[in-house]
């Protein structure tokens, strides 16, 4: 009970500071747009209010365009989703000269998920990024739909150090967070490589990797077989997950997976995230993320909280 004043409680005078800092970003409050669940933010025009966010994120940004999977690429399980997109993106380029500029006007953090299926790749999309006029790098080492590349790179600790490494070199100018894949056999050991690889600050967790079967047709739902499992299905393992690189890392960490109330952002705020992503959820209730913003800052005007860091347990 050290970390608040009782006097604070419910008095109503002091507003809460819903502002944190991201790798020397400021965001004006911890709720972001997870990617590939908010497209480059117009597409949600009218459904929210978009500038009151604290940041959006990409959908996952390859060096060339990629059009995405065949077949079947939602799917919902219980409390949950499959999906295969596949990383359908129009390529950096392409994106730099079309979505950015009306992306940059919305107000929140630009937050540029960087995909890529080679070293060379991450790396010439990186130099892409570190000239533009995002504000954030999340670099993508942990998508379970694609072929090459992808998750590969976010499960052994090496390889994400290697692919950090390039990434940090490629882009100086911008800040690096690199983004991991819960289906890491040592997440604990990937973190603390990427940490030392130059990455500013992690985001966890991805999709897990889960499997539908077609019992009519006989065969998998997806083309690829497996798929990405998001939503409240996966909520108790990631906080779980973000609660232990939390207490071994340094850098902030932004948590996410299956965030859905103003309760499940703040179990991850008090766990130790700096900052909570939202995605399936914005698929069910677009305006989810403004009531998690409020939710949060009810919360702390109740218990007197001024600041997000007071928060942690
Ligand atoms: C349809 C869909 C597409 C996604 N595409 C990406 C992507 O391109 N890059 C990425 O890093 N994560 C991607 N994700 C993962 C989300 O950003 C997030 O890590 C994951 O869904 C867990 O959060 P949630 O349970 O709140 O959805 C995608 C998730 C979904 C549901």
């Amino acid at each position: 009970m050290s970390k608040f004043s009782y006097s604070r409680i419910n008095s109503g005078l002091d507003a809460p500071d819903l502002t944190v800092n991201i790798a020397g970003v400021c965001l004006r409050n911890p709720v972001i747009a997870a990617s590939g669940t908010f497209g480059y933010g117009r597409e949600y025009a009218g459904l929210l209010d978009i500038a009151g966010l604290g940041g959006i994120c990409t959908k996952g940004l390859s060096f060339e365009p990629r059009p995405g999977n065949e077949g079947c690429r939602l799917y919902e399980t219980p409390s949950g989703l499959l999906n295969s997109i596949g990383l359908e993106n129009p390529g950096i380029s392409a994106f730099l000269e079309r979505e950015l500029p009306a992306l940059r006007k919305l107000g929140p953090a630009v937050i540029a998920n960087l995909s890529g299926s080679t070293i060379e790749e991450y790396v010439k999309g990186a130099e892409l990024l570190n000239a533009s006029a995002i504000d954030i790098i999340e670099l993508n080492i942990s998508c379970p739909n694609v072929k090459a590349g992808g998750m590969a790179f976010g499960l052994d600790a090496e390889t994400a150090a290697v692919v950090t490494r390039a990434v940090r070199k490629a882009a100086r100018a911008k800040p690096l967070m690199v983004k991991l894949s819960p289906n890491a056999p040592d997440l604990a050991a990937v973190a603390a490589a990427c940490a030392k690889a130059g990455a500013d600050a992690l985001s966890l967790v991805n999709t897990f990797k889960g499997m539908a079967v077609d019992i009519h047709k006989r065969k998998p739902v997806f083309e690829n077989v497996t798929a990405g499992l998001s939503g409240p299905a996966i909520r108790p393992i990631a906080l779980r997950m973000v609660w232990e690189i939390c207490r071994n890392i340094r850098i902030p960490v932004v948590g996410m997976g299956g965030i859905a109330t103003a309760k499940d952002a703040l179990e991850f705020l008090l766990a130790g995230a700096a900052a909570v992503q939202v995605g399936s959820a914005t698929f069910a209730r677009p305006p989810a993320m403004n009531e998690i913003i409020r939710g949060i800052e009810d919360y702390m005007k109740t218990y007197g909280f001024l600041e997000l860091g007071e928060l942690k347990i």
